[in-house]
């Protein structure tokens, strides 16, 4: 096969999925993953040259058996983008230790093992790789409400994209990470209903004030988010390694 393959995890919805659509309309052969393996293949179904694969991200072993699986059906792998994520609105003091296990787990956890993997093949193909991590605005903010332990585990990930980046190098690896601000997605929809009832105002107010907080002045797409990550991947960014790049409206300068 001549097109470049790319894996993308957490691929069955929200901004994975416009991901998985955005590297297909690029050319690329898109390894749709996602725990859900029913939302896996209805992604792969729509997209040219695709297919699907059930991933937990929090099982090690698991991400490296499909980056060699991908080697030995593919003969190469040329990008892996580990987007899945979780979140759970809920005040600071009431965070359970099984909560937040579960949130570094799938946000950070998930983003080192699935690294390694990609990282491991990559460097036995000997051809140079892009690995692309999707952190957040809140993981370079903490003033963000009701999620303390999704902000901690995001932040992990920026430092981990930077190590990452800098050992990464010498093999020819660029690995960045994305940090979107308000997406709709089904995540960003457990959100509002979750923040107005900590807030107690409704699920309109909320997505208001999150717009408000937009200078560009809308909710974002996934789309938003799915374009900035195919340019990371692509030529254009040869020479980008260990940025995390802000795709939020302005939501956060920094
Ligand atoms: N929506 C936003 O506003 C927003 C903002 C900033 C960052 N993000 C980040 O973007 C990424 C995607 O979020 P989304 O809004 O598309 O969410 P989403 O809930 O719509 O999609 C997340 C996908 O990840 C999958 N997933 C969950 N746990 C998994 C696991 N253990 N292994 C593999 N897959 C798993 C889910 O099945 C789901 O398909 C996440 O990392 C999230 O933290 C989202």
């Amino acid at each position: 096969m001549n097109r470049p393959i790319a894996v993308v995890t957490g691929a069955g919805s929200g901004i994975g999925r416009a991901i998985a659509r955005e590297l297909s309309r690029r050319g690329h052969h898109v390894v749709v993953s996602d725990l859900d393996l029913a939302s896996a293949e209805q992604t792969a179904r729509e997209l040219d040259s695709a297919e699907a694969h059930r991933l937990d991200v929090t099982e090690p072993e698991q991400s490296l058996d499909l980056a060699r699986g991908v080697r030995d059906t593919h003969g190469r792998l040329d990008a892996w983008i580990s987007n899945a994520g979780i979140s759970k609105m809920q005040r600071f003091v009431d965070t359970s230790p099984s909560d937040l296990r579960r949130t570094f787990a799938v946000n950070t956890e998930g983003v080192f093992y699935c690294g390694q993997a990609a990282a491991r093949v990559m460097m036995e193909l000997g051809r140079g790789g892009v690995i692309v991590n999707t952190a957040s605005m809140a993981a370079k903010q903490g003033r963000v409400p009701f999620l303390a332990d999704y902000v901690a585990s995001k932040f992990a990930v920026m430092g981990l994209t930077q190590a990452m980046a800098f050992e990464l190098a010498p093999h020819g690896i660029r690995v960045n990470a994305v940090c979107p601000g308000f997406v709709a997605t089904p995540m960003q929809e457990r959100e509002l209903a979750w923040e107005a009832e900590l807030r107690g105002v409704s699920p309109e107010e909320v997505q208001r004030l999150w717009v408000n907080d937009t200078p560009l002045g809308r909710l974002q797409t996934p789309e938003d988010v799915a374009s900035a990550v195919a340019f990371l991947v692509s030529a254009d960014a040869a020479f980008i390694t260990g940025e995390s790049l802000s795709v939020n409206g302005g939501a956060y300068m920094d």
